[in-house]
């Protein structure tokens, strides 16, 4: 069987800059908080009604086209990763088909809704099809236009204080070196805390999910014999239940759980051990889980690439975000053993090992 490789890979970060000192002006918050709860200095926010999640994805998508020695045209095949995407349906697979001039091809796109694990989830389902000679430019883009749906005031800081706008892609194409490319991906998911990090309304649920775990499910929804049906309630504008909504602790405690358990998982499936890492890339949640990752890992600091200072969590573009930084910085050579590493809401999550080149 053949193996694939990323053959070219971009990213893309809006301009505007907004720093923790102008979330003080809106919020009640600090920088030192921000910076000695999660690492982050400032992230970027897109340009309200001129990008988007695809805007962005596209600009990635082109650099990495263009790295990979192809035309979005040659692609054939779009995996998108995203949680906040242009419309709620159609995904935003089809729409970047649009932005990208390939609508000549009948190409297929897919959509992947696993947050922060969703580009790794994305690249598994590519290496899948690129592995069977069934595609052989498949384009895996996470993108994330966060600034549109966070909550601005007081009550959404522990959540909007974390979040940035950008997009990360690659093309992936069969290996013709078979010591190169993508040794192993492992996937998981657990939805008993489906609820701990969600942004559940709108949606179809009606309260059903919190009256099954005994929880307040008092969304303002009308009585059930009332005809016709709404997605969102008077309540939920009233008191802002939009928005996303997260149990910070309880996610930190899963996350430096699973993160080693996934990434050792890889490891183990290839045959190798965290001492022939050359650079490990976690999905940047928050710079204490990174840290405490890389201790696990025994790893140096040159291993182990953060940027979430400077643009807070991407969510799915965080690890294309990161890992095309590092390639950039010539920190990720040819023949390196470099590892992606994931974990979210669902929660799920996910790694990937490659061998560079
Ligand atoms: N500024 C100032 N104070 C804030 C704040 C903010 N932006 N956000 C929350 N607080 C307050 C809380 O209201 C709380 O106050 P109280 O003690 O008076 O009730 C206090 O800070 C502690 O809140 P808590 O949520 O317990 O903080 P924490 O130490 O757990 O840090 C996170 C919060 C979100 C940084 C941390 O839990 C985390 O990173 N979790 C993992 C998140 C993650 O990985 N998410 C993405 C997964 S992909």
């Amino acid at each position: 069987m053949l193996r694939s490789k990323i053959a070219g890979i971009g990213y893309y970060v809006p301009e505007r800059v907004v720093k923790n000192g102008d979330l003080v002006q809106i919020m009640d918050t600090t920088d030192e908080w921000i910076q000695e709860r999660t690492g982050i200095q400032e992230r970027r926010y897109g340009r309200k009604h001129e990008e988007t999640t695809t805007t962005m994805a596209a600009a990635a998508t082109r650099i990495a086209c263009e790295r990979a020695g192809i035309r979005p045209e040659d692609i054939d095949f779009i995996i998108f990763a995203t949680l906040s995407p242009d419309y709620y349906f159609p995904g935003c697979g089809v729409l970047v088909q649009r932005e990208l001039g390939i609508t000549h091809r009948e190409v297929g796109a897919l959509d992947v809704r696993n947050q922060c694990s969703g580009f790794v989830y994305a690249l598994s389902v590519a290496d899948q099809f690129v592995r069977t000679g069934t595609y052989k430019n498949v384009l895996v883009v996470g993108s994330e236009m966060h600034s549109m749906g966070l909550d601005f005031s007081t009550r959404g800081r522990n959540v909007t204080v974390i979040f940035g706008d950008g997009a990360g892609a690659a093309i992936l194409q069969p290996s013709d070196n078979p010591e190169r490319g993508i040794l192993a991906t492992k996937l998981h998911s657990d939805g008993t805390y489906a609820e701990k990090l969600a942004f559940i309304n709108p949606g179809c649920h009606g309260g059903y999910h919190m009256r099954k775990l005994g929880e307040e499910a008092d969304l303002g929804y009308p009585p059930v014999e009332t005809p016709g049906e709404i997605f969102f309630t008077p309540r939920m504008l009233q008191e802002g239940l939009y928005y996303p909504n997260m149990e910070g602790q309880f996610v930190f405690k899963m996350a430096v759980q699973k993160f080693p358990e996934v990434i050792f998982e890889a490891l183990q499936a290839a045959g190798l051990t965290s001492a022939d890492l050359d650079m490990l890339i976690p999905h940047q949640a928050n710079l204490r889980i990174s840290q405490f990752v890389q201790k696990k890992l025994g790893l140096r600091d040159d291993q182990v690439w953060n940027n979430i200072q400077r643009f807070g969590n991407t969510t799915a573009a965080s690890i294309p975000i990161a890992l095309c930084e590092a390639w950039e910085a010539g920190k990720i050579k040819d023949g390196d053993l470099v590892c992606l590493a994931a974990f979210g809401s669902g929660f799920t999550w996910a790694s990937a090992l490659l061998r560079w080149g």
